[in-house]
């Protein structure tokens, strides 16, 4: 990795939301674009990555990398047969690859520090288990996905409160009785208003003045961005705001809103070709959807357009909205 490459990781408070397919649709559409691009499937428990992708039984995955010492990056590395897009699946016999310890995490994280990609995507399991998080956390661009289902907008809500939470415990890893603090709220399955910042930093104030600052530009520098997957009306597009306003009210923190995708039998029949959407028809009702979250990830004006079975791309730097930023 250099210091330009940029971790997107694509996560969410639920399986089944969409991560896996929006994910890999993403990663497709920046490989087009001309980015080198690596998609790393971190899903252990129930990788599904390959599938999406047309690969029926990968040769290489994580399983390797739990089963031996020293690996060669490059052997991970699966061509998908889109160019500028290479894929690092989770699949794995190891019975024990769902439940990995920390240790391996940290094992994995600093491997995919060191690959060398201009975007490196991670698709994360669902929940808000540790594993998921710490992924999560070293991405310079945290994408989470949620339906507009009720279940789905708490279960994200929780997600990002934990990736929070997590930060914050990590941050004040050499304080013991700050972290036992943060790690106490147990914010994966508290209420919404028991464990708000607001809350957190009263704490703080009382038991620990001299660390407010911290704690202030930690909330301060935690930058979400949101996607809403399935949305069939003009309702389901509510919950977005709603999750956004939520999220400013109890953890003060700033939501980038990237935009939705409907509800579609395109992205269905798709994953049943085993082709991502936006390769199958980037004229697709949810394609265009995609593709505006992607503009907006990258501040690049893109279109894609297929003719005679092949995609072409029309790129321009969008200059108008770094200046509205
Ligand atoms: N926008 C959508 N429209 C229709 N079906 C969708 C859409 N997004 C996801 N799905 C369906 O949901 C299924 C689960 O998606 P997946 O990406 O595997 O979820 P996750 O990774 O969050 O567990 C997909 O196989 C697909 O059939
Ligand atoms: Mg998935």
């Amino acid at each position: 990795m250099t210091s330009t490459t940029n971790i997107i990781a694509v996560g969410g408070g639920k399986g089944g939301i969409g991560k896996s397919v929006v994910c890999t649709s993403l990663a497709a559409g920046m490989a087009l674009s001309g980015q080198r691009v690596i998609l790393v499937d971190t899903d252990f428990g129930a990788s599904n990555l390959h599938a999406l992708l047309g690969i029926n039984n990968p040769d290489h995955g994580f399983q390797d990398f739990f089963n031996a010492d020293i690996i060669d990056p490059e052997t991970l590395l699966l061509d998908t047969g889109i160019s500028n897009l290479k894929f690092i699946s989770g699949a794995g016999d190891n019975p024990g690859s769902a439940n990995i310890d920390s240790d391996k995490v940290d094992g994995i994280i600093s491997f995919i520090k060191k690959l060398e990609a201009d975007t490196i995507l991670l698709d994360l399991g669902p929940g808000t288990n540790y594993n998921g998080i710490d992924f999560f956390n070293i991405s310079t661009q945290g994408v989470v996905l949620t339906t507009p289902e009720i279940t789905s907008v708490m279960k994200t809500f929780s997600f990002i409160r934990s990736a929070l939470f997590r930060r914050i415990s990590r941050a004040f890893q050499a304080y013991p009785e700050v972290q036992k603090m943060v790690d106490h709220s147990n914010p994966a399955n508290a209420d919404t208003e028991s464990y708000s910042t607001g809350l957190l930093r009263s704490k703080f104030k009382e038991s620990f003045p001299n660390y407010a600052e911290n704690l202030n530009s930690l909330i301060n520098n935690f930058k979400p961005c949101l996607v809403v997957n399935r949305v069939r009306s003009r309702k389901d597009l509510m919950a977005g705001d709603n999750l956004r306003k939520l999220i400013k009210k109890f953890l003060e923190v700033d939501v980038n809103y990237l935009g939705y995708i409907i509800e579609s039998d395109q992205v269905r029949d798709s994953v049943d070709a085993m082709v991502p959407f936006l390769i199958k028809d980037p004229q697709s009702k949810p394609s265009k959807n995609l593709q505006q979250i992607i503009r907006t990830l990258i501040d690049t004006d893109l279109q894609f357009i297929k003719k005679d079975g092949k995609i072409f791309v029309a790129k321009q730097a969008c200059v108008s909205s770094k200046w509205e930023a």
